[in-house]
């Protein structure tokens, strides 16, 4: 199955809301800390729903954000979402990003850059299409050291990358990005039940739950542009 029929499945289904509710959790506090300066250029890779560059628009005041996805449905969903005319929604691959060499000062990617057919080759773009100084805030929830993520490629028909931190941080160096830094970010908000309402539909135990969310959360490698 291809990026666009699955995805374009998730958005007909109302998955990119939900999608924007849960990633929120943790997105805000990466959105929170880009650097982004009045006027920016914003690429939000693997939108979905938009909401991440909406929100760069509405806070950091950035000057124009450019969401791309691989599924016609979600931009088209993202585009429904907001008149701003300073939001531009792009159907594109990862593989070749339709801008031109150091034209965007920020991108953005939240829980879609394991879904790169040529991992390497996308963050060669991606520095390609950045401006010197520009950042890439990548973040993901499918990786190595969240142990409680390795069986999501069995419900999902595209080939996934599951890379651990030192990985991020080798790929992001060969890219020529520098890597300014990487952390995980702990989701505080999901509800966590209370233990004698485990097993849950989808947890065996309380302490899997939360180590999932409170402990591991989502990993973000910050990198800059040479
Ligand atoms: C799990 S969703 C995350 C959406 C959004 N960033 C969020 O935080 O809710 C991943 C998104 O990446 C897009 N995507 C996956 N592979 C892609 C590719 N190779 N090129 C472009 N978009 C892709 C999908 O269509 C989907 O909308």
């Amino acid at each position: 199955m291809s990026v666009r029929d699955e995805f374009d499945d998730w958005a007909a289904s109302g998955r990119d809301r939900g999608m924007e509710d849960r990633h929120w959790h943790t997105a805000k506090h990466a959105l929170a800390r880009m650097p982004v300066e009045a006027g920016d250029t914003i690429l939000d890779l693997g939108c979905g729903s938009g909401y991440a560059g909406r929100a760069l628009l509405d806070t950091a005041d950035a000057g124009r954000v450019y969401g791309l996805d691989g599924s016609p449905e979600m931009a088209q969903n993202a585009a429904s979402y907001t008149d701003d005319p300073n939001v531009c929604y792009v159907v594109g691959d990862f593989d070749a990003l339709p801008f031109a060499d150091d034209s965007i000062d920020h991108v953005w990617s939240m829980e879609a850059f394991y879904y790169a057919q040529d991992p390497e080759h996308t963050l060669a773009e991606i520095a390609r299409i950045l401006r010197p100084g520009g950042t890439v805030f990548c973040a993901v929830n499918y990786y190595e050291e969240n142990v409680h993520s390795h069986g999501w490629q069995e419900s999902i028909s595209i080939e996934m990358t599951r890379w651990d931190r030192e990985q991020y941080r080798e790929a992001f160096r060969e890219a020529g990005l520098a890597v300014a830094s990487q952390d995980t970010i702990p989701d505080r908000e999901i509800e966590i039940p209370p233990a004698d309402q485990f097993p849950t539909e989808d947890w065996e135990t309380r302490a899997a739950m939360v180590e999932r969310y409170r402990q591991f959360g989502t990993l973000l490698t910050v990198g800059v542009a040479r």
